[in-house]
């Protein structure tokens, strides 16, 4: 029994051979931009449209929702990020607090969130970049330009495309690829302010009632789950990237300030500006109208007759969508590379290249598999997917806090949660219940999905793992 529970030390960071050490190159202005850009994407500019329609105005609840849920992991991400300022995120947490079992399943879980999410907003970047497409009509077949779900559609080109697109700066360089990335955040916070700017003169207080016309939660004919709550549950993909933060936490320079600041600051922002935009869609057009646009904020906009600003939102989420999967690869390559690291995945899938001090072929490895998707899946499907694997790392990660407060209440902690326990007590009920809002198929996908990983688990990783040598 003692070998699922075994836990890494705290100072297991310290002793960590420097040929393994990631390079200590970013502070909070890049984690910031790391945190807006991993934040804001294709939550508000597409998936606002998928949660309209399940619950209709009320979205501005499930928004409400989604975000308190997140506002309290995010609390906790900072408290455990500065504890342990380690690349892996709620993996690092789980494995140094939960043991090496749970530690697993999180890294599993997290292996899939970060790959559905890159596929996810390709996915959404493609809808957007198929509005020039047809504006201006280059002779693109429209079965390259959406997946086999889509009428018509054979592969989501376009989502593949950007897909690699991104890999290609990652492997350029960590540092490099923050830098534009800051660039880039800019340009998608004006678009959306521009939006909001555009739309409120066309607000109108009737689009607002009935405020839940499918009710809280329930089911629709079709037995599908439909009203508030299962708008959250999509919804809420809109609101996490803030723990793509904390798997740069061994790359900061100054991890107990870049930290806390980055990851409350990111969350607390996009928490506003969401509000701020989905009261805006909403009185200018009724949700029912907006909810099947792949690009919603861009429909909302032609239907205010403003073409040209429609084009410009359009081109900013073209433009700067990409930060997003930026992010979550980056995100990616580093749990893998931390797990493999802690020898639970092979070794050497963690090479770090000497020159760029980035895990090429890992960064490769995502890239394929969230192309592969992205040209696949239609978006609700691959979102869900991304929300289950995340809710999972929240809870782990709230949980870690729990039990650290509990086992080890005199530890310095340069960052405190506040209003404890009652951010837990919400946190973890939160996150469950939003589970139970998923899709029947993706909850099914997700317990399949870690019922591989236990059989890795079990067969390879649990004897090759660096602990179990020691
Ligand atoms: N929060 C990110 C988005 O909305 C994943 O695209």
């Amino acid at each position: 029994m003692q070998g699922w529970l075994r836990k890494k030390s705290f100072d297991a960071l310290e002793r960590m051979d420097s040929a393994d050490r990631l390079k200590q190159t970013l502070s909070w202005p890049h984690l910031i931009a790391l945190g807006v850009g991993a934040i804001v994407g294709t939550g508000i500019y597409t998936l606002i449209g998928v949660g309209a329609g399940l619950a209709g105005p009320g979205v501005l609840l499930s928004f409400a929702i989604a975000g308190a849920v997140c506002v309290c992991a995010a609390l906790c991400y900072a408290e455990m990020a500065t504890m342990i300022p380690a690349a892996g995120s709620a993996y690092t947490y789980s494995y140094t607090v939960l043991g090496e079992t749970l530690a697993w399943i999180v890294g599993w879980s997290l292996i899939l969130e970060y790959t559905v999410v890159c596929s996810a907003v390709a996915v959404g970047w493609a809808g957007h970049a198929v509005e020039f497409v047809h504006a201006y009509h280059w002779p693109i077949p429209e079965a390259l330009l959406a997946g086999p779900g889509t009428p018509g559609g054979f592969i989501n080109l376009p989502a593949v495309l950007i897909t690699f697109l991104v890999a290609g700066f990652l492997i350029a360089g960590t540092r490099e690829s923050a830098t534009i990335n800051i660039a880039l955040v800019a340009i998608k916070l004006v678009a959306l302010a521009a939006f909001v700017g555009f739309a409120l003169p066309g607000f109108n207080a009737a689009h607002f009632t009935p405020f839940m016309p499918n009710g809280f939660s329930g089911h629709a004919a079709d037995g599908t789950k439909v009203g508030v709550m299962a708008a959250a549950s999509i919804i809420f993909f809109a609101f996490y990237g803030f723990d793509a933060v904390s798997t740069a936490a061994e790359e900061t320079k100054n991890p107990a300030r870049d930290l806390t600041i980055g990851i409350i600051g990111s969350m607390v922002l996009c928490v506003a500006i969401y509000m701020i935009v989905a009261v805006a869609a909403i009185g200018a057009v009724a949700p029912a109208l907006f909810a099947k646009s792949p690009a919603p904020l861009v429909f909302v906009l032609d239907q205010l007759k403003q073409p040209t600003a429609a084009k410009l939102v359009a081109a900013a989420a073209v433009v700067a969508l990409p930060t997003v999967i930026l992010a979550f690869m980056y995100g990616q390559s580093r749990i893998f590379f931390v797990m493999a690291r802690d020898g639970l995945l092979p070794r050497r899938l963690s090479r770090v290249n000497a020159k760029t001090g980035t895990p090429v072929l890992m960064t490769v490895v995502t890239a394929v598999v969230a192309a592969a998707l992205a040209g696949a899946f239609p978006l609700d499907l691959i979102a869900a997917l991304a929300n289950a694997g995340t809710l999972c790392a929240f809870v782990a990660t709230i949980a870690c806090v729990v039990v650290m407060r509990l086992r080890d209440p005199g530890r310095v902690r340069v960052f405190k949660v506040p209003l404890w326990p009652v951010v837990a007590i919400i946190g973890i009920p939160g996150c469950l219940y939003l589970f139970t809002t998923l899709p029947d198929l993706t909850i099914k996908l997700f317990f399949a999905w870690n019922a591989l990983g236990l059989v890795i688990y079990a067969l390879f990783s649990r004897r090759s793992s660096v602990l179990a040598k020691a």
